[in-house]
């Protein structure tokens, strides 16, 4: 080994070691500043020595950022899932079945059930090689590449449970009762669950807000979401925790489940402390007990209990049913829920006109806030409930951010109460409301007149994705309207500078950066235009493909419904959107003075890709779903970059254009003929370097 090398791997042994202390233990050994400086340490001993890469490194963990495609993978041992049970009887029915058909002492593990994303790990040689998702059970997702980047999963394992010293280690390994159990197996498996704490879901979801993007219901729905990002060095940002709570494998350390997870502490994963061994049912009913107040003041979410039998050969007796092992169970939480009175329900409408009833209550305490409101979604959710005024309701947070009405205590309901009845006329123009057909929302389609359909379509249009204009918030929105000053978009543009210095709140600066913003917006191109101007449907990405295809906003408004739908991905509800929008003299108009104004109507031809003939003579073959193009597109690139697309792979495939979930036949006879695969991202690196 040379001098460079050793010092390169230890370097990484030290790293990991003070990575285990900090993020698995909570217990830093040194400082951030130190922690740091070593890493950038061994960071250019790697860039000097790109010989010596290794995917496990602890300079790895930031992730790479070209966006990388997921295979599936066949799991090893199927992942099953727990049968659920929902009070103490049933925990007692699993626990005297268990009992008869041992008949002999045994052990229950409890633990938390984590409400994350579960996640299957594969070490050899004490190393991560894989990482896979649940998917159906049967196979799920690679996503190696964004699990590294969890600081709690361990890439490589404590070595150090052999011949490190230190006062923790010692005290697992004294504890353990199998001394020898600690060799780590050549290779084995670890299952476990991905979580994103409440404290990273709330900042997310803040910042998400903030960007106008879609918020998480839950930290669940963020943790599966993130783990599918297809940039690692985003996944890296987010701050992902994960517990670890089932190991399988051929050679394990000990042959009780409470053995393994101590040796699996040992190695360095992240073991829970709430984890019990308890040798009768009323200890088992106490850990319930515990844990169902306890865990609202966990840093994550739980939603039940897991009851596992201890002896990993008592378990091999049980076996499994189809679904599920015998010898586990879940208990879940009651979502904590409170009753409380319904007052009132108002209507709120959005900038499209959708229609959204929210339930006024008396205030109730529920998870540690005060909850007055609760959202009632739509008509057929109150006929459901067939929800009455004054009505006794229970309200559920079930760890979605906006708490739900899930039931009425109709016994207790007052004889003469009113049924709530959706209104039939917008609360704020008073037009005859509309459902379309198969639609659960009601519409207030008076979108030309209607206050805050006009409010909401202007803070739209400002907004940071659309035509990005600063300083224009809602309340300013909202006084230049009342004043008069503002009651369409293009009005925007015909603001003075003493309009809006005189606004409350306002003065000559910030009136001043306003119209160099709104000045500024004159550049922003077609497709953003377009989605500004906050067509039903019409989102980003629509936008940008009806810009790319049509090219001029002339084009799409003599566009029928037709030919709008034979644009990829464009369908009926889309094009019927847009035909009716541009029906309108309003909007006629509207665009008109967008355009004398000088917004962009056009996509600007210059900017367009210019053919090349990089791909002279290649054979592509296109497979997979794709991000950032259609397949039409890709089409389209390839052609005008002088290449051939063809349908089947062949020793003559130049290589394949590989999207997400590529058939696994396709992939087999890629590898078979050798035939490489390139990724959209390398695919438009390609391209790009050869534009005019
Ligand atoms: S053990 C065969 N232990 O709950 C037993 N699962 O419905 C495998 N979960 O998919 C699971 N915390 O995602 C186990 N302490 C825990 C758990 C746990 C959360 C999840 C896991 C699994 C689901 C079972």
């Amino acid at each position: 080994m040379t001098n460079i090398e050793q010092q390169i791997l230890e370097l990484r042994e030290r790293l990991n070691h003070y990575n285990y202390h900090y993020y698995v233990l909570s217990q830093p050994l040194i400082s951030d500043f130190e922690f740091d400086k070593l890493l950038a340490e061994l960071q250019q001993l790697e860039n000097e020595n790109p010989q010596y890469f290794d995917p496990n490194s602890p300079t790895q963990r930031v992730g790479s950022d070209i966006n990388q495609n997921f295979t599936q993978v066949k799991h090893e041992y199927p992942m099953l899932s727990l049968g659920n049970t929902y009070n103490e009887g049933e925990v007692a029915d699993f626990y005297n079945r268990v009992a008869k058909a041992l008949n002999t002492p045994f052990e229950i593990v409890c633990e938390l059930k984590y409400d994350g994303t579960s996640i299957s790990l594969i070490y050899e040689k004490g190393e991560l090689v894989r990482a896979v998702t649940r998917g159906d059970g049967e196979k799920g997702d690679d996503v190696t590449g964004n699990v590294r980047t969890i600081r709690t999963i361990p890439l490589t394992l404590n070595k150090s449970t052999r011949q490190r010293t230190d006062e923790y280690e010692v005290r697992i390994i004294a504890d353990s009762p199998n001394h020898q159990g600690i060799e780590i197996p050549d290779k084995f498996e670890i299952r476990g669950e991905i979580l994103m704490p409440w404290k990273v879901f709330e900042d997310l979801n803040k910042e998400r807000e903030a960007q106008e993007e879609p918020l998480f219901a839950n930290p669940r729905n963020a943790a599966s979401g993130t783990l599918k990002l297809q940039n690692a060095s985003e996944v890296a940002k987010r701050k992902l925790d994960a517990y670890l709570y089932y190991m399988l494998g051929e050679n394990l350390p000990a042959d009780t489940h409470s053995g393994c997870l101590q040796a699996a502490s040992a190695y360095g994963f992240k073991i829970s402390d709430a984890v019990k061994v308890c040798k009768t049912l009323p200890e088992v009913m106490d850990y319930i007990k515990y844990w169902d107040k306890e865990r609202k003041n966990l840093p994550v979410a739980t939603d039940g209990i897991v009851l596992k039998v201890n002896s990993l050969t008592q378990q091999k007796n049980l076996g499994y049913t189809a679904k599920s092992p015998r010898w586990a169970i879940a208990y879940k939480f009651q979502a904590e829920r409170a009753l409380t009175t319904l007052q009132s329900v108002s209507y709120q409408v959005g900038r499209t006109g959708a229609i959204t009833p929210v339930a006024n209550l008396d205030p109730v305490q529920l998870s540690g806030t005060v909850v007055k409101r609760a959202s009632l979604h739509n008509a057929d959710i109150i006929e459901g409930l067939d929800l009455h005024i004054g009505d006794k309701v229970y309200v559920e947070k079930g760890g979605e951010i906006i708490p739900k009405i899930t039931g009425v205590e109709s016994s207790v309901r007052d004889l003469f109460a009113e049924k709530v009845q959706f209104i039939t006329h917008c609360p704020e123009c008073g037009t005859p409301l509309v459902r379309d057909e198969g639609e659960a929302a009601h519409y207030c389609p008076n979108e030309a007149h209607c206050p805050p359909q006009i409010k909401g379509k202007m803070v739209h249009f400002v907004s940071r994705k659309a035509m990005n204009i600063d300083g224009l918030g809602e309340e300013t929105i909202d006084l230049l309207y009342r004043n008069g000053l503002a009651r369409n978009i293009a009005d925007l543009y015909r603001l003075k500078l003493l309009d809006l210095a005189l606004l409350e709140r306002m003065g000559e600066k910030s009136g001043r950066r306003i119209l160099k913003s709104l000045e500024a917006s004159k550049q922003v191109p077609f497709a953003r235009v377009l989605f500004a101007l906050g067509i039903r449907y019409v989102g980003e990405t629509v936008a940008k493909r009806l810009s790319s295809k049509l090219k001029s906003m002339q084009a799409l408004m003599s566009a029928s419904v037709e030919e709008l739908m034979s644009i990829d991905e464009i369908g009926e509800s889309i094009a019927q959107s847009l035909v009716a929008y541009f029906a309108q003299d309003e909007n006629k108009q509207l665009i008109a003075d967008l355009q004398d104004i000088g917004l962009q109507m056009a996509i600007d031809e210059q900017t367009q890709p210019v053919g090349s003939d990089v791909l002279k003579g290649k054979t592509i073959v296109i497979s997979g779903t794709f991000v950032q193009h259609s397949r039409d597109e890709l089409k389209n690139l390839i052609e005008q970059h002088g290449g051939k697309n063809t349908g089947s792979i062949s020793k003559n495939t130049s290589f394949i254009l590989a999207g997400d979930n590529m058939g696994p036949a396709k992939l087999e006879k890629a590898t078979q003929l050798g035939v490489p695969l390139l990724s959209e991202q390398e695919f438009l690196a390609l391209i790009e370097q050869n534009h005019g």
